[in-house]
Formats: structure tokens, sequence, C-alpha cells
């Protein structure tokens, strides 16, 4: 893989910016924990396991700008950037369990007794090592899940659950690089992913760099193809599990989930611990993002629905277990 979703400098966080694929490769520095924060909301960034490294890269960030100008490193300054960090997207609980793992290192180190420079040291420390177990994460995922996958598999794909939306090497691309690389995948089904066209733009634009083959799909052609007997399994990512395993994850999931259960396809949900809520019985209780009516309105800049008609753009659904 060449490019680097997500990487720590000293003088700022540096994103593949992701609303630019596949037209451009640019990389964002993200100067403070607010350009962060707002490039986690505009989805610069974006899937589950990326925020939450980009959630702790920010509050690691955020610190050592705090020292550098000379602030306090106190509590209000610490809970300031972690709220900020937050309000950025509801659904993927990578986000809080990462800002959670920041404030246990934060209050274990004033317990210590540590002063500034050290504090910030064992932040950006932890920030570093939850983006190096994310990518080692994934390639165990990878290698446990390409053991489901058939021989000449077609593997259906929903979103981006890949490189782009980790650290590295991706949750259910995990799978399918693990089962490419032991030679057993023909071809991968990347739904198109409306309204922001994940799939499209990126799956296909990860997959094609590591020469794995793709072929993209717009949402609605799934059923065709499935019922074709053109699918083996799908595989996709997850942005929140409850407790009894119902998966909120990208909008439109649900719906090949039951695509893949009318035609007897194995259906697979890829997804690190990171991404498991125990404190949410069901999915029912997992908060799901509402996006700007903008992002269904128009395509290429040019309305596709007319002026005044109000539309729904919920980001995620829940798939029961
Ligand atoms: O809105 P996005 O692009 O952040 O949604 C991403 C997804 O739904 C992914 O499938 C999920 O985060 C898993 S990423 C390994």
């Amino acid at each position: 893989m060449s490019f680097a979703t997500i990487a720590w400098q000293e003088d700022g966080v540096v994103m593949l910016d992701q609303t630019r694929l596949p037209a451009a490769e640019v990389y964002l520095t993200c100067r403070d924990y607010d350009d962060v924060a707002r490039a986690i909301k505009t989805m610069v960034i974006r899937g589950a396991p990326a925020i939450g490294v980009a959630a702790a890269m920010g509050v690691a960030l955020g610190m050592q700008n705090r020292l550098q100008a000379g602030q306090p490193l106190d509590e209000a300054g610490f809970a300031q950037v972690c709220r900020t960090l937050a309000a950025t997207r509801p659904t993927a609980v990578n986000l809080f369990w990462a800002l959670e793992k920041m404030r246990r290192k934060w209050e274990a180190a004033r317990a210590a007794g540590a002063a500034g420079e050290e504090i910030v040291r064992r932040l950006v420390e932890l920030a570093l090592a939850i983006q190096r177990e994310d990518v080692e994460t994934n390639e165990r995922l990878g290698a446990h899940g390409a053991g489901v996958v058939p021989a000449a598999a077609s593997i259906l794909t929903h979103c981006n659950a890949g490189a782009l939306a980790c650290a590295g090497y991706g949750t259910a691309l995990g799978v399918v690089r693990a089962a490419h690389a032991a030679g057993k995948v023909k071809m991968v089904f990347a739904d198109e992913t409306r309204p922001l066209l994940q799939g499209a733009r990126l799956t296909a634009w990860e997959l094609q760099r590591d020469n794995i083959p793709v072929t993209v799909i717009t949402d609605n052609m799934a059923a065709y193809i499935m019922g074709r007997g053109e699918i083996d399994l799908v595989v996709v990512g997850a942005d929140r599990v409850a407790a009894n395993g119902d998966t909120a994850n990208k909008i439109g999931t649900y719906g090949v989930a039951l695509l893949a259960r009318a035609h007897g396809v194995p259906f697979y949900v890829a997804a690190p611990l990171s991404t498991v809520d125990f404190s949410l019985a069901t999915g029912a209780e997992i908060p799901i993002e509402e996006r700007a009516p903008a992002e269904v309105t128009g395509l290429a800049g040019q309305p596709t629905v007319p002026a005044g008609v109000p539309v729904r753009n919920p980001a995620f659904d829940v798939t029961p277990a």
C-alpha cells in the first residue's frame, strides 16, 4: 500500500483528504485539535477505526499545543479538547472508545505527578499505539476472516471498510486482502454507496491500488447480481455493534443483509473489539447520525431533487444480529 490514511508529525496530524478521492490524492495537515475535529466532521477522514485514531491524535495535538503556548495543562483544557472531538460524529463508537483511553492515560499521568512535557509525551505515545494496534488487529482479523472465503470467490462489500477507514489494511477489506493474498478472490463487487459514494470512490480506489480485481455497482444493482448467483459472500465493516450483535454500519447495509438472507448468501461483519459497545443492550440504542440534506439533493454540483422537496439523510442503519 503506497498511501497513509493518517500520520502523526511533530507539527500536526496529516490525513489523506478522502473528500478529494479518487480525483486527487491530497494530504491535509491539521495544526490543532479543532482542525482534527473539522476533518472528522467533514469526512476528510472517515470510517470507524480511522475516526478513533484521529480523535486520539487530536487530543495529543491539542495538549501539545497548549503546552507550547504556555497554557496550563489542566482538566478544563483537556475536557474542552475532548468535548470538541466528541461532538463530531455520533455513531462510530471507536471515537468515544479512543477518547476514553486518552482520558484514562491523562488521569493516570496526573495522578502519578507527571509534569507538562511528560504528560504530552504519554498522550502522544498512546495515540501512536492506538494507530499501530489498529493495523495489527486488522491483520489478525483478515487472517481469521480469510478462512471463511471459498476458492475463486466473488465478494460483495458496502461502503469502505478498508485501509482508508482504518489506520491501515482494513477490516472488511482486510479480509479481502488476506483472501486475495491466499489466491481466493475472483472479484470484489463494491456497492457505490449513496449518497457519498465511499464504495465507488474509496473502495474501488484502494483495491485498484493493490491490484485486487474490483467492479463497482450502484446500490440498486445488488439484488440483481446476487439473484444471478454471482455473489458468494458479503463482508462489511461496522460503526457500532451492540452487546447482542446488532450492527450499525453505513446506510444500505441492512438492505444488503436482507438480500443476502433471501438468497442464502453468507453475510459477515468484520470489526475489531473497539467497535463493540457492551454498554448498549441492542441496536435500538445506537445513535444514528443524520447528515445534511445537501448530500442527497445534489450530485457533481447539479441539483438532483427539486428545490424545497424534503429529503432524509440517515448515515447509518442497524442490521439485527
Ligand atoms: O460515514 P463513514 O464513511 O464514516 O461510514 C463508514 C462505514 O460505515 C464503515 O463501513 C465503518 O466505519 C467500518 S470502517 C472499518
